[in-house]
């Protein structure tokens, strides 16, 4: 595979996507409106691969402009990261998330189906298991019903997908469940922007180490966990990046149809303590914070099983946990010196 459609492909982990889909010798063409992106990160892909890729501002609910898309650049897959992904703010706001999430993939893959590309990878989530007692989770474990309106939206659009593969159309979709991506590309030239006040726990604690925010509140330190405080599974960005290359070379080797399912995490559980603690210790800086009430729609604990991936696509992290938060306090401290 060549040439990819990367949808969202100026954010978070399509930024960083695009780099190792470089890396590995292919061409990513973003597609993005830059609703939730920042266009600095333009300049810093081309600091890392030495241009800017190509690109379309587009809305990608725009059948139309993504069919213009799809026809100029006559694509051999795309990757589908773009969609709104604030838990509170969905529930807060149901029907941007029913509209944009949901109606951004029907008009990707009605534009893929008029265009003959049949490869596509999708941007899902963990949140499709909702609160699982069955710990780590696996692929095959059945989604307890997600907890928001944003969880639903993943739910909606991974089973779209199955049927939409297993139609006429014969389709090869894979589809990743990140976890809880964290950090930034070790050049600190592309990370996380988030808009406004983060609704993510480690941009809100470079943000309080760097005395942009007051103090962190840890929703909650009376759960059933070893320290109180709820478990995830923190994942760097640049591996879960490199899983996606991986699933674009496995894809590849498959008949169509298919609709394939990865978790994408480290398989290991931490607490909201230990990752303050941690980035205190790896960093050298403190992280002013409170103990405060639990916030409504978290799960108690939520990580893994990374068998699959391992051993269908050969990925596994390699980055740890405290690679990743010494990667995102120097993305902070990089981003304080460019403000200056
Ligand atoms: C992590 C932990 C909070 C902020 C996110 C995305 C979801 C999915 C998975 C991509 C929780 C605690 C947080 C704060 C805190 N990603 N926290 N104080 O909720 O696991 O889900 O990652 O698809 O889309 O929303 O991540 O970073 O918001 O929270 O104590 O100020 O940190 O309670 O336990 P979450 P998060």
């Amino acid at each position: 595979m060549k040439k990819v459609i990367v949808t969202g492909g100026a954010g978070f982990i399509g930024s960083h996507t695009c780099v190792e889909l470089v890396a590995a010798g292919m061409e990513p063409v973003i597609v993005d409106d830059f609703r939730n992106s920042d266009e600095r990160v333009l300049q810093g892909l081309a600091k890392i691969i030495g241009r800017v890729p190509k690109l379309h501002r587009i809305d990608c609910t725009d059948e139309k402009a993504l069919d213009q898309v799809l026809k100029v650049e006559a694509p051999d897959g795309v990757i589908h990261f773009a969609a709104d992904k604030a838990v509170g703010e969905s529930v807060r706001d149901p029907l941007k998330y029913y509209g944009n999430n949901i109606g951004s993939l029907v008009a990707v893959l009605r534009s893929m189906a008029k265009h003959g590309v049949k490869d596509i990878v999708f941007s899902s989530s963990c949140t499709v298991y909702g609160d699982s007692d069955q710990l780590p989770v696996t692929e095959s474990t059945p989604p307890a019903g997600a907890a928001s309106p944003y969880g639903y939206t993943k739910v909606v659009c991974e089973r779209m997908l199955r049927e939409t593969s297993a139609s006429d159309l014969a389709l090869r979709a894979v589809l990743l469940r990140y976890f809880n991506p964290i950090g930034a590309h070790p050049s600190a030239t592309i990370g996380e922007l988030p808009i406004g006040t983060p609704n993510n726990l480690v941009p809100f604690i470079t943000q309080a180490a760097a005395g942009l925010r007051e103090r962190l509140t840890v929703f909650g330190n009376d759960y059933d966990t070893p320290d109180g405080s709820c478990l995830r599974d923190y994942i760097h960005v640049v591996d879960l990046a490199k899983a996606h290359v991986r699933a674009l070379g496995w894809m590849g080797d498959q008949k169509a149809p298919l609709c394939e399912t990865f978790n994408l995490g480290t398989g290991n559980g931490n607490s909201v303590l230990e990752v303050v603690r941690l980035f205190e210790e790896v960093n050298g800086v403190k992280v002013p914070h409170v103990i405060g009430p639990r916030r409504a729609g978290d799960v108690e604990a939520m990580y893994a099983d990374t068998k699959k991936s391992a051993s269908l696509l050969g990925w596994r992290t390699e980055l740890s946990l405290a690679d990743s938060l010494r990667d995102a306090w120097r993305w902070q401290l990089a981003l304080a010196k460019g403000q200056k």
